[in-house]
């Protein structure tokens, strides 16, 4: 069926716990989608934790995999599906892979999480700042930055929802023709934004969605909010905003959830960063009540 698909998702794995391809591929899969993953990482436990070991793939080691799939014709894909990638070598190789899985489908949607940082903090190395700005924003069909990684790739400091629109558009100009900023802090209460550029003679069609900040610090989200943004917006391909809120709606409910269980274990939600409850969330990915509302500017 044409709403569906095959995804290459090249993210972290984490033996315990759910960040990128843990977080990422399960909901895919619930979706309807083959997903493919490559392991940029596996590590132990993701990195908040106080230590964690393991290995981390270098970009010959990426290409490696892909040309053994080239080999047996293996490479055609729907989709690319990126998320944290740790140096400047890894990144150019993911650029190769964009280049290569093109070649084979030329419709190739390449969905791109530019994780950098996050509330003024950088953290994979400086130098893959201007790659992502001036290589990778270029080849991709859809970009999620946070706040501050929207700030980063446009230059703009993003402090108004005005200006968060006004980085949508920059984006927009410099290639990807959908872009979800998932968060904004506003006033301490987040802030959604969404862009479609349907024709490029138009303005871009925009949305935003206001969601209430949960008490609480959860990992996995960012790379869960793409892959359900991947999988909606595919689905729906006109209608961005009805994708982001069947995806704002499965990650509400699913945070929920994840609250509702660590506080009924006695535990002080606070305190660390929560596992988010993926697995038990099932229902509400598959299908999501909608509980949030896009509003259209
Ligand atoms: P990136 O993956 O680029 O770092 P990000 O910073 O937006 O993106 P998260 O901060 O994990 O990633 O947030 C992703 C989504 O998760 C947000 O859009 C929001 O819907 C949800 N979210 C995360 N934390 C909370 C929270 N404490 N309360 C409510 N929603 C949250
Ligand atoms: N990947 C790894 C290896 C991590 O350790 C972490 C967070 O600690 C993430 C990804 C972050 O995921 P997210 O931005 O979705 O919370
Ligand atoms: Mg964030
Ligand atoms: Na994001
Ligand atoms: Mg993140």
């Amino acid at each position: 069926p044409s709403n569906t698909g095959r995804v290459l998702s090249i993210q972290s794995h984490t033996v315990q716990g759910y960040v990128g391809n843990k977080s990422a591929v399960f909901p895919l899969q619930l979706l309807g989608y083959d997903v493919d993953p490559i392991n940029s990482v596996q590590f132990s436990n993701h990195t908040g934790y106080p230590t964690f070991k393991g290995q981390v793939l270098n970009g010959q080691e990426l290409l490696d995999l892909i040309e053994g799939l080239e080999a047996n014709n293996l490479l055609y894909y729907t989709h690319l599906l990126t998320g944290y990638i740790g140096s400047d070598s890894f990144l150019n190789s993911v650029l190769e892979v964009v280049d290569k899985l093109r070649s084979i489908n030329p419709n190739l949607t390449y969905v791109c999480d530019p994780v950098m940082g996050d509330e003024g903090k950088l953290y994979v190395p400086e130098d893959l700042v201007s790659v992502y700005r001036e290589k990778v924003v270029p080849v991709a069909s859809m970009l999620t930055p946070n706040q501050f990684e929207a700030e980063l790739l446009t230059k703009l400091r993003i402090g108004s929802e005005t200006d968060g629109l006004k980085a949508c558009n920059i984006l927009h100009a410099a290639g990807p023709s959908k872009v979800v900023i998932t968060s904004i802090n506003i006033e301490g209460n987040l802030l959604l934004i969404g862009s479609h550029l349907k024709d490029k003679k138009q303005p871009p069609e925009q949305f935003k969605i206001a969601i209430p900040k949960i008490p609480a610090y959860f990992t996995g989200t960012g790379d869960l909010m793409t892959a359900l943004l991947l999988g909606w917006s595919n689905k729906f391909p006109d209608n961005l905003d009805k994708a982001a809120e069947l995806a704002v709606s499965s990650l509400q409910a699913l945070l929920q959830r994840t609250l509702n269980d660590y506080t009924s274990a006695g535990f002080d939600s606070k305190s660390s960063s929560l596992e988010i409850r993926l697995i038990q969330s099932q229902d509400d990915i598959r299908e999501p009540k909608l509980t949030f509302k896009a509003h259209k500017y």
